[in-house]
């Protein structure tokens, strides 16, 4: 597959555009005129763009993007990260150079973004300070998948005493909801391929391989029961704890809905999810594993990888 490519000019720049709708092919980079902020807004030179299965759910057809209010030509990506360049006016929170990273409804991967100060992903896009310590492909990892993980953990209330298993721990969630889980006291039980299992080792959890004869591996593993658990495939995880006996309100899903259990969304994490795990990231005490980084002008093999649905970790493009 070609890649698209342009040359910025001083007045534009790059923007990751989609004209119709389908896979990576339908990407093409444009150059745009430079975003000009207005009152409350803050403009980010942005540096790196996490990737997410649901930038690329929401531009695969018109019915799902306008479910979330997207129509063509239309930007594409979620999470990012850069420095502050521009500032409306009444901005109080925010000064030109300041290290920034945050989610703006597809529209992050581009060399500009304007966001409202005080945004939300879904509305006018946001933006957090970026701790020091903390480099800015990770920081451009953390808004959706690492608040996706604090909300299911928030709902399974997992912590010390607790066994939980994590569906697809190893993937851009898993490695938030594992080490979130940890952190919290519990002991992690986590499925993925062969192929994951010394990267779920490395983040806490004791790997297990999905598919057929799950229960009976996870009971091999776990003989005195597991307490809680997080689906962050689809539904078999979720329905193998359901036969181990673990009770629908400490169980949820984020790619799926199952009748009786509470599904998690990022949008609904605890308040300081976000400045919570940035702090973690800043001392140490979580990683993100970036499988990859692809300069904007490979896009679309960015996104293919992306779209495999076997990486471990994080994808992040770099402006
Ligand atoms: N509700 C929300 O707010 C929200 C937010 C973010 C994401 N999501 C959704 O949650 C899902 C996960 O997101 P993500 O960013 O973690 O995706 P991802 O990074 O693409 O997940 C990849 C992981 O999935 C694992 N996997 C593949 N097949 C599996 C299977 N049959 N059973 C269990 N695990 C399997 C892979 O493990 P192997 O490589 O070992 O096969 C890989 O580690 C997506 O559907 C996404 O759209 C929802």
């Amino acid at each position: 597959m070609r890649e698209p490519s342009v040359t910025p000019s001083a007045a534009t720049g790059r923007a990751v555009r989609f004209e119709s709708f389908g896979g990576p092919e339908a990407l093409t980079i444009r150059e745009v005129p430079v975003p000009q902020v207005g009152p409350g807004q803050i403009r980010v030179r942005v540096t790196a763009a996490g990737l997410n299965p649901m930038d690329w759910f929401m531009t695969s057809d018109a019915e799902t993007a306008a479910r979330f209010g997207l129509s063509l030509p239309c930007g594409f990506g979620t999470d990012f990260a850069g420095v502050v360049d521009q500032v409306g006016d009444g901005v109080c929170e925010f000064a030109v150079g300041d290290r920034v990273f945050g989610g703006v409804l597809s529209r992050a991967v581009a060399d500009h973004v304007v966001v409202d100060e005080a945004g939300s992903i879904a509305v006018g896009g946001e933006a957090r300070r970026t701790p020091d310590g903390v480099d800015d492909r990770t920081a451009a990892t953390l808004a959706i998948a690492g608040r996706t993980a604090a909300a299911a953990l928030a709902v399974v209330d997992a912590g010390p005493g607790d066994t939980v298993l994590i569906g697809g721990a190893g993937g851009g969630v898993g490695v938030f909801a594992v080490q979130l889980a940890r952190l919290a006291g519990a002991r992690v039980i986590g499925t993925g391929s062969a192929t994951s299992a010394d990267a779920l080792r490395a983040l806490g959890a004791e790997p297990v391989a999905y598919g057929e004869g799950l229960r009976d591996r996870v009971r091999a593993l776990a003989p005195a029961g597991v307490s809680a658990a997080m689906d962050l495939h689809g539904t078999d995880t979720a329905a193998v704890a359901r036969e181990l006996g673990v009770l629908d309100e400490r169980i949820t899903t984020i790619a799926a809905r199952i009748d009786g259990i509470t599904p998690a969304n990022g949008a609904d994490a605890p308040q300081r999810a976000l400045e919570d795990i940035a702090g973690l990231v800043a001392a140490g005490r979580l990683r993100v594993p970036i499988a990859a980084h692809f300069p904007v002008e490979q896009i679309r093999a960015a996104v293919e990888l992306q779209a495999g649905r076997h990486v471990h970790g994080k994808v992040v493009i770099d402006l």
